[in-house]
């Protein structure tokens, strides 16, 4: 298994992380446990904001918050000095609990309530990301009842859609989000924001996909948005102050992951940017980005208790551990990919071919398949790395399993910043049933309170 961040092995032949044993972990906080390498997410934030200050590029890092949204993790974040984007009234909800500074917060969605604007606007966000024209009809309203100014960017589709190494330039985008570039819908929309009185169209935004290693597409969408741009400066007198270019930087789960290093993503963007605003005669507008993945995903490692074994012969070896597809749905969802190793015994060879099976009521309910382990026995601590991202805030209670704790390690220290949950929580939002029957005499037994 590969050693990201502050992960080593000890003289135990254990893992740590973070300076902890994490068999200590597992014993003291239970499994399955979702650890997180604090010191590896306060490194990624600095490597996606240094080349912006080491360019002198007015520049924001908005953390993407629906790839782990916790209070303790949006305290990092803040501390960080990242701006945070959210997408929902929840992840608002959770940023306002962990004091996040609310100038600094983008709120993206495609399909906001009015409530959520209104919610939005009293707390003061930095800007909304305007997704349809229901929400530029709810955000003037809103504005206008509310006597409140606010700024914003228009979402863009700009049709090219990005995964891994390959990229599709489909002209018209077939996707929920953001408005057109080709059927004017984009520009209809900025007409329609463009020197309001209380909302200000500062900009742009386009994201074009997730765990994209070459940026060659990125290049592509950027000048299609700058041929618009220069467009709308010319026909509107349009005046670009923010250019938001999304997330989606990749990383690395397993081997066959090339991401490019952090510092080789932002110089990409930066670039981009920079040629295209000298083509078109423009200043350079500030650069956002919306990093998720790429802050959070190999920081945490998920770690299971190994159960029951099921050999096929010839076939397969099925490992089941504690958790599964409610702690980390992406390999059902994504055909995602991991690599896993036994926490307690990291120096042996791996010589045991397994596919590790979570406890779900679901053939596909599969954390991996095929991978080398030293002969895994019942009770070993299963250590799945790469699990920061999208697992907990895709975490569900199907079957009834308990979400799992969150705990943070930094220097030799460990925090529980989020509880398991209990069986008790699961039944805590539940109202009973028991009416009084009333059942006709002879029909059938009637029921009495
Ligand atoms: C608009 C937007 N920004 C940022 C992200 C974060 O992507 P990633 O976690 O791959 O960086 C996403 C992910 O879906 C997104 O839709």
């Amino acid at each position: 298994m590969f050693l990201h961040g502050t992960s080593s092995v000890n003289n135990s032949g254990h893992l740590e992380i973070g300076g902890l044993d994490t068999t200590k972990l597992a014993a003291t906080y239970g499994t399955p446990l979702y650890v997180y390498d604090i010191e590896l997410v306060r490194q990624k934030a600095r490597a996606f904001m240094d080349p912006f200050q080491q360019n002198g590029i007015q520049a924001q890092v908005a953390y993407a918050g629906k790839a782990f949204c916790t209070v303790g993790i949006l305290q990092v974040i803040a501390q960080e000095g990242l701006s945070l984007d959210v997408v929902s009234g929840g992840e608002l909800y959770t940023a306002l609990k962990a004091g996040f500074p609310v100038e600094r917060i983008h709120f993206h969605g495609n399909n906001k309530s009015y409530q959520e604007i209104e919610m939005a606007l009293q707390a003061g966000i930095g800007h909304f990301i305007v997704d349809n024209y229901l929400e530029i009809h709810m955000l003037k309203e809103a504005t206008r009842r509310l006597g409140t100014k606010t700024k914003v960017l228009l979402r863009l589709a700009p049709g090219v859609e990005a995964h891994t190494h390959e990229y599709i330039s489909t002209g018209k985008e077939d996707s929920k989000f953001g408005f057109d570039l080709e059927s004017g819908a984009a520009t209809e929309a900025m007409e329609l924001l463009h020197g309001d009185q209380y909302i200000e169209l500062t900009g742009v935004h386009y994201h074009i996909g997730s765990q994209i290693f070459d940026m060659e597409a990125f290049y592509v969408a950027t000048e299609k948005v700058w041929r618009m741009l220069a467009d709308w400066r010319e026909q509107a007198g349009f005046h670009l102050q923010v250019l938001n270019v999304g997330g989606g930087f990749g990383i690395r789960y397993t081997e066959e992951d090339t991401p490019l290093s952090i510092q080789e993503y932002v110089e990409h963007v930066i670039q981009a940017v920079k040629n295209n605003a000298e083509n078109f005669g423009f200043n350079l507008p500030e650069i956002w980005i919306e990093p998720g993945r790429a802050i959070v995903g190999d920081a945490g490692t998920t770690l299971y208790t190994v159960g029951a074994q099921k050999q096929i012969p010839n076939v397969r070896n099925y490992l089941s551990v504690d958790g599964g597809m409610s702690d980390n749905i992406r390999l059902p969802l994504y055909q995602a990919k991991y690599e896993a190793a036994i926490a307690n015994s990291m120096n042996e060879e791996a010589d045991t071919l397994v596919s590790i099976a979570g406890k779900h009521c679901e053939s596909g309910d599969m954390l991996a398949w095929d991978v080398q382990l030293p002969n895994p026995q019942v009770g070993d601590i299963l250590a799945i790395p790469c699990t920061g991202a999208y697992c907990y805030s895709m975490a569900s209670n199907y079957n009834h399993i308990t979400k799992s704790a969150v705990v943070f390690v930094e220097n030799s220290e460990a925090k529980v910043v989020v509880q398991r949950q209990t069986y008790e929580d699961l039944v805590r939002l539940d109202n009973e049933y028991l009416p009084n029957l009333h059942v006709e005499k002879g029909n059938r037994e009637s029921r009495v309170s």
